[in-house]
């Protein structure tokens, strides 16, 4: 479980960035994050992995607290996060580097490193560049490697900020893939996004605005309860239409699936 208790943050110039925030993520949830520019998307990431610690609250791994400096091993041990800007994730000046650097901090037999570092590189689609330097790549590449570093540790908690955003349809698609099978086999994927077609296989969707949580429930109810376009979002193609066409009928309870498996095959 991933708690965060009336968590505030804000940076020096003390402009509140996040209020009296508090929900909690369990265990083997895919939730999607959304909110316009600016809203504190990837502030909060960052505090889910006590890359930056609450100025008051409390952000808790079950019972680790990311305030507890003997705790941030741990924690960042068991939540990933995928960095929105590739660039500020990476250390190394290899991409075979960058997957090993991560395992290595986690102590990984040798024995065992060849096997996990293929495996996720393979799932990025990426292993003919492993001995490539991460500057010599696109953004699209980089952000694939970037995936494959955090995939590659093994988290119980997986967090993508805006992890596709320099990725072509396909290469967005694949992505979702990968966060559908690692949440299968029972990883939290916690992804950040303003692509609303992406949130439609999640469980759950919190939307941020002004330093706090303006929804929170299915990708469904969020459709037809909030005005996305309000939040600088675009609804998905499905909801445009139904909306522009006036159609008084609710959308099909299974408009979802329907969506997601069109896109999937597009
Ligand atoms: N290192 C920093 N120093 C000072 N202010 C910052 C810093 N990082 C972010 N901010 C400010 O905090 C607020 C929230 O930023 P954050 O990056 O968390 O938003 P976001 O929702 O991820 O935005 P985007 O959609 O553009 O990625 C913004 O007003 C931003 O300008
Ligand atoms: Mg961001």
């Amino acid at each position: 479980m991933l708690a965060f208790d009336q968590v505030d943050y804000y940076y020096r110039s003390r402009n509140p960035v996040l209020r009296q925030l508090s929900f909690e993520i369990r265990q083997g949830e895919f939730i999607s994050i959304i909110g316009g520019n600016g809203s504190g998307k990837s502030t909060l990431a960052k505090l889910m992995n006590g890359l930056l610690q609450p100025r008051d609250g409390q952000v808790m791994l079950d019972h680790l607290n990311t305030r507890n400096p003997d705790d941030l091993g741990k924690i960042r041990e068991q939540a990933g996060l995928v960095f929105q800007n590739p660039d500020d994730q990476f250390i190394t000046t290899s991409v075979l580097d960058e997957v090993i650097f991560g395992l290595e901090n986690l102590r990984v037999l040798r024995a065992d490193m060849a096997g996990r570092v293929n495996m996720a590189l393979q799932a990025v689609h990426m292993e003919d560049y492993a001995e490539a330097m991460p500057h010599q790549l696109s953004g699209g590449q980089k952000q694939r490697v970037a995936v494959a570093a955090v995939v590659a540790m093994e988290p119980s908690i997986m967090i993508f900020d805006e992890a596709t955003s320099m990725l072509d349809p396909q290469g967005r698609r694949d992505i979702l893939e990968l966060m559908n099978s690692l949440h299968r086999q029972g990883k939290t994927i916690i992804q950040i996004t303003h692509h609303m077609d992406e949130i439609l296989s999640s469980d759950r969707v919190l939307l941020l605005s002004r330093g706090a949580i303006a929804f929170d429930g299915s990708p469904s109810a969020l459709f037809s309860s909030v005005s996305v376009t309000e939040h600088q979002l675009s609804p998905p193609f499905a909801v445009r239409l139904h909306q522009a066409l006036g159609l008084k009928t609710p959308l099909r309870a299974d408009w979802k699936e329907t969506v997601s498996a069109l896109w999937a095959t597009s």
